[in-house]
């Protein structure tokens, strides 16, 4: 699982020169954030300043990180780039496809019988293209990547959100969809807005039962959910210095709960006793010796106000513990707020479960200082209120903290430890009764806790807090218990005090681990076979797109004319859809089954021109596709906002639709829509959208001599034989077009043209 020092030792070796050379043609001192962002531009070193929040500039990440449920049709796809290897140190990582029931052993043998086709395929395209593989039962992709990977200075993308954890590590490291993945995979650029900057001030020092996951609740109930959207956030600060670099991950993990692009800390001491424990002194070694390139310059933090687009500063010493929700993590409620909070908003006080551990809270230091509530209780004959699971973050701190007692403890209170896996923060909890679907509360140390996210039941009401504050309130099995101010009962009917947490930051006796679950990918691949059953529901292997004839489309059929709001789920919806994220065909049956029709304001209903019946969306396409027609899909605005993944352009494309003609697009999906070799078109007068009618069939005019800047001419002609023609603009650069062409960009990659 070796670390690549080599790789890291190359970024800082060039460092200091683009850095230097940043700060000239910025022309004032550099935050962090930018330092970062500057010396990992796509044409090495800087040749112009950027503006914030407006420039497109092309990045070269250092690492690619995958998840199990998005690496799928990202590794399908990367098969077709024709690559025998990775461009770049990459790992995937089973962490999403296991559902927490009865315990870890039981739990982990079912979901590898479940889902071992997936995790055969996964494994054996990691072990040929030269990607490190984490199996079932190893972790958490982000804890696997603090523990492992990330390290000060550096910038990584993964195609999961919570991919921001790594900023605990002062990495710049952001949450990307599959297609950006494949992108930096096969050796190209990877393209970002450069971010505004948002920095936030830590005065004083967390004391009590405060720790820092107390930090981002405060953010976030500040910020709101969209606060830190097309931003970095960068902390600093005395109050930044004093923190572990797990705690610093975890305030970095939850800023995808305030939109930011990511967030990041400068290297300091913490950093320095974090990479030494987990066995990386090289590491330190190198980043001492470019340590003033890996925080920010020092009049940045002198004098903030000037270098940031926003600034917050928050003294740790008066911070109080929080616990956010119900529904979103953005609801923050201190502590000593909660009775009269909850009794005004009618939630369930009696708490239910308590859940501590995910990709968010796994730390050594939150493991012992819940388990520190936990031993208080048990020495004073308190029996907990509510159920406790755990959910540990990787192999290594669940060897660590069972060597150490810890576990040994948790299980005194009955604790049931789950998998390391996600387990019920992503949903995979086979909760008993939660098909009852009565209102509970529950509280966790996750990150997110929208409606249903748990356990599936929309009136569970789950409440986000640190580790040890989940454990005092499953003890107490009360929300509104204050542990800094309330007794408990005992046993006996004794009032006892909790007295506050307290924990090692790092293990004493180190880390430990038997078998961490780590695959390595095989020196040599060529020879290593990726095996897909052919009749199998799950995974399919991708026949290249067929590239453009050259010639103007003719003859397509409108498809959906789709009416108001249209993002990527009401295209490619999740839930129960996710089985199929690696079968293109099977989950094309999604197609836009959440779209409105312009035509009768009903969904999944449109009216096949072939035969004038109403059918499905995606059988209406696959009737056109088997008769030979293109297909063309009309929006709205805004078309295709929401997440970036890419089954949302790929799955009209594989169905026969060419173009996708809209009023506006959300710009991740519009290039996901030309990288899948199709054409994003928006209307050049809005006022057109309503000229289409429900029976036309298109003709591209001028399609033989597409260009850049060039609008595009189509003709709609009506089911009477009137004509409407219209001008489409586009955004298709050269490079753009050619990936047009060939079909799609990595038909182009594959013909070793890009
Ligand atoms: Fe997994 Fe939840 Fe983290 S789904 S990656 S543990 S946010």
């Amino acid at each position: 699982m070796a670390f690549d020092i080599e790789m890291i030792e190359k970024v800082y070796a060039t460092m200091a020169e683009r850095v230097d050379k940043a700060r000239e043609l910025v022309g004032r001192p550099l935050t962090l954030s930018e330092k970062i962002l500057y010396s990992h531009l796509w044409e090495k070193t800087p040749s112009q300043a950027f503006t914030r929040g407006k420039d497109y500039v092309d990045f070269a990440p250092d690492r690619v990180a995958c998840q199990d449920a998005t690496a799928q049709m990202a590794l399908l796809q990367f098969m077709h780039a024709g690559k025998k290897t990775v461009a770049v140190p990459t790992t995937v990582h089973c962490d999403h496809l296991i559902q927490a029931k009865v315990g870890a052993d039981a739990d982990l043998t079912r979901a590898k019988s479940q889902s071992s086709e997936v995790f055969d395929f996964l494994s054996s395209v990691s072990n040929k293209y030269g990607i490190g593989f984490w199996k079932p039962g190893s972790g958490i992709i982000h804890q696997i990547v603090l523990e492992n990977y990330a390290f000060p200075g550096g910038m990584m993308i993964g195609t999961d959100s919570h991919t921001v954890n790594a900023g605990g590590l002062g990495m710049l490291a952001i949450g990307v969809g599959g297609a950006d993945a494949v992108d930096v995979m096969s050796g190209m650029s990877w393209e970002l807005k450069f971010p505004k900057l948002i920095g936030v001030k830590l005065t004083g020092k967390l004391n009590g039962w405060t720790a820092p996951k107390d930090v981002i609740l405060k953010v976030a109930d500040i910020l709101t959910v969209k606060g830190g959207t097309g931003a970095i956030v960068e902390y600093f600060g005395e109050g930044a210095e004093s923190m572990s670099c797990t705690g610093k991950g975890t305030i970095c993990n939850m800023g995808a709960e305030i939109g930011a692009t990511t967030s990041t800390f400068g290297y300091d001491d913490s950093m320095r006793r974090y990479l030494a424990a987990t066995d990386r002194q090289d590491v330190v070694n190198a980043a001492d010796k470019v340590a003033e390139y890996l925080t920010a310059d020092k009049e940045v933090y002198a004098n903030p106000e000037q270098y940031f687009d926003q600034l917050i500063e928050i003294n740790l010493s008066e911070l109080e513990p929080h616990i956010n929700g119900p529904f979103t993590p953005d609801r923050g409620t201190p502590v000593s707020k909660m009775k009269e909070e909850a009794a005004a908003n009618g939630w369930p006080v009696k708490v239910e479960w308590g859940l501590i551990g995910s990709c968010t809270n796994s730390s050594y230091e939150d493991m012992s200082r819940a388990a520190s509530i936990v031993e208080q209780a048990v020495a004073h004959g308190i029996s907990p209120k509510a159920e406790f699971g755990i959910n540990p973050g990787s192999e290594q701190i669940r060897y660590t903290i069972e060597r150490d007692g810890i576990i040994a403890t948790f299980e005194k209170m009955g604790t049931k430890v789950f998998t390391n896996a996600c387990g019920p923060c992503i949903g995979q909890w086979d909760r008993e009764g939660a098909d009852k679907e009565e209102k509970n509360t529950i509280v966790h140390s996750f990150n997110r806790n929208f409606s249903k996210r748990a356990d599936g039941n929309p009136n569970t009401h789950a409440f986000v807090t640190s580790p040890e504050m989940v454990a005092a309130l499953a003890i107490s099995g009360r929300l509104d218990f204050n542990p800094l101010t309330d007794a408990l009962l005992n046993d006996k009917g004794e009032e006892v005090r909790l007295n506050p947490p307290k924990g090692d930051e790092l293990p004493n006796k180190g880390f430990d681990v038997e078998d961490a679950g780590f695959q390595a990918p095989a020196a040599d691949g060529s020879s290593v076979e990726v095996v897909v059953s052919p009749t199998s529901e799950r995974l399919q292997l991708l026949e290249p797109f067929k590239p453009w004839n050259g010639e103007n489309i003719t003859g397509a059929k409108l498809l959906i004319k789709a009416f108001g709001k249209c993002t990527t789920d009401h295209i490619s919806m999740a839930g129960p859809w996710l089985r199929f994220r690696g079968h293109l065909d099977n989950i094309s049956n999604n197609m836009l089954i959440g779209a409105v029709n312009a035509f009768n304001q009903q969904t999944n209903k449109v009216k096949n021109q072939l035969t004038g019946d109403y059918d499905a969306v995606p059988a209406v396409a696959r009737a056109y596709k088997a008769a030979g027609v293109d297909s063309i899909v009309v929006g709205d605005h805004n078309y295709g906002e929401g997440s970036s993944r890419e089954h949302a352009a790929m799955e009209p494309r594989f169905l026969g639709v060419t173009a996708v003609l809209v009023k506006s697009f959300a710009r991740i999906h519009e290039t996901n829509l030309k990288k899948q070799g199709m054409l994003g078109l928006t209307f050049a007068n809005e006022a057109d959208y309503d000229r289409i009618q429900e029976d036309d069939t298109v003709n591209f005019l001028d399609l033989t001599s597409f260009a850049p800047g060039k609008p595009l001419t189509l003709e709609f002609v009506h089911a009477d034989g009137s004509k409407d023609v219209i001008l489409a603009n586009h955004t298709y650069n050269e490079g753009q077009i050619e990936w047009f062409k060939a079909g799609s960009a990595l038909n182009l990659i594959a013909a070793g043209k890009a």
